[in-house]
């Protein structure tokens, strides 16, 4: 986990959003030494507080050397009030916060010590500094400190994300192989079955379910790579997109005796977008819509052109003649949840990821007896 790279960019937007700049510490720096010669009290007041609450104190009774921490605080303490704010700085507040996750703490005490110093340092501010200068001093610190507590919110944001993560394509690469060798071998024995038996059905079904298994793994897999990798932004074409996913649903079998239909923008429609993603985003859209089709009436109806609502945008809908489904919108993008038989609940979760990658909107509208549509709105790519 400490591996990974201190997100430098981020953390100097944060710095930029909340206005720090030189100028500020420049105005703090002759009221520093008021801070830093208390960074002593400031570690027993700190540790105090924390001893106070029984699930800190036993992080505390915990040290292999008693008093490490209250050490370590008044050291923070000090750097934070000598400190230019540069991007060394900001890499020691992001290795502290990668720290306290993997010492499991909690990230709402951590949250509650930054309340806790900003009272400690307002407290000094009332006390020792002259009236005219008390606001701006703490508005300058306010803002330090706010920057703090995002910096340390990314670090656990992304690190719990990136542990989850891992445990997740971790289980999927494991359980790959052994649903292989299962699936090859059951069908093997439904092979050599006879047609009649009772056997040959069993088979059938352990085929299908094994069948869902890989599946589930496989998007499992596509899931995670997407939160992991930043699109490669491109001009792309979506007729050829669209119609690249129709071969690859044809191919597989999927929607057998569908009945797709295209109705493209007459000037054609270019999306600003990773081209892979968007596949990918087309690909489980239109596969879901197939199979969730009126068994009696198998349509698909895609149909592009700009987006009414903002000229930036364009708007592709994919509608079926399927029941709409009659869970909320926010369940249907929960991973692992479906409403088909052999569903693997990632194909909307999937997609979700993709058009939030890329800046987009993504809904789901029934048509009152007709079926459903999906609404997809992406940037649009000008020449
Ligand atoms: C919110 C303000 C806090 C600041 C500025 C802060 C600062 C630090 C710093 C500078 C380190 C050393 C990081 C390193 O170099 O490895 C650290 C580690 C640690 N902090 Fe905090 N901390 C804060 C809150 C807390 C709280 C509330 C607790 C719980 C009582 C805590 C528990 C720990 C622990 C257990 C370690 C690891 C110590 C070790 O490596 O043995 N921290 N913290």
């Amino acid at each position: 986990m400490s591996d990974n790279v201190t997100p430098l960019h981020k953390l100097r937007i944060f710095k930029e959003q909340i206005g720090i700049d030189a100028a500020d510490l420049a105005e703090l720096a002759p009221f520093r030494h008021f801070f830093t010669e208390r960074k002593e009290e400031f570690g027993d007041y700190f540790y105090n507080v924390f001893w106070g609450i029984p699930a800190t104190r036993t992080i505390l009774e915990g040290e292999k050397t008693r008093g490490v921490l209250r050490k370590t605080w008044s050291l923070w303490f000090e750097t934070f009030f000598s400190a230019d704010f540069d991007d060394t700085f900001l890499s020691w507040l992001w290795k502290i916060g990668v720290r306290h996750v993997e010492v499991n703490l909690d990230q709402r005490f951590s949250n509650l010590g930054f309340a806790v110093i900003r009272q400690f340092c307002h407290g000094i501010v009332f006390k020792e500094l002259p009236l005219q200068q008390r606001g701006r001093v703490l508005s300058i610190i306010d803002k330090l400190l706010d920057l703090c507590v995002l910096v340390e919110t990314s670090a656990y944001i992304e690190n719990t994300i990136s542990c989850n993560i891992e445990v997740m394509r971790e289980m999927a690469d494991r359980v790959r192989n052994p649903a292989m060798i299962i699936g090859w071998n059951i069908k093997r024995l439904h092979d050599k079955a006879d047609a009649d038996s009772k056997e040959y059905r069993v088979y059938k079904m352990l085929m299908e379910e094994n069948e869902r298994l890989e599946g589930m793994v496989r998007d499992i897999k596509v899931y995670m790579d997407l939160f992991e990798t930043e699109p490669e932004i491109d001009t792309v074409n979506f007729e050829e997109i669209i119609n690249e996913v129709l071969l690859k649903l044809k191919e597989e079998g999927t929607g057998k005796g569908i009945q797709a239909e295209i109705s493209t923008h007459k000037e054609g429609i270019l999306l600003k977008g990773d081209k892979e993603e968007l596949t990918y985003l087309f690909y489980y859209l239109v596969q879901n819509s197939m199979e969730a089709a009126e068994p009696d009436n198998m349509r698909v109806v895609i149909k592009s052109g700009l987006d009414p609502d903002s000229p930036s945008y364009v708007r592709i809908e994919i509608f079926n003649t399927g029941e709409p489904p009659k869970e909320k919108t926010e369940q249907l993008f929960s991973p692992f949840f479906s409403t088909k038989v052999k569903g693997t609940g990632f194909g909307l979760p999937i997609a979700q990821v993709v058009v939030r990658k890329h800046l987009g909107r993504l809904d789901i509208k029934p048509m009152s007896g007709q079926g459903t549509n999906v609404i997809v709105s992406l940037p649009r790519a000008t020449l």
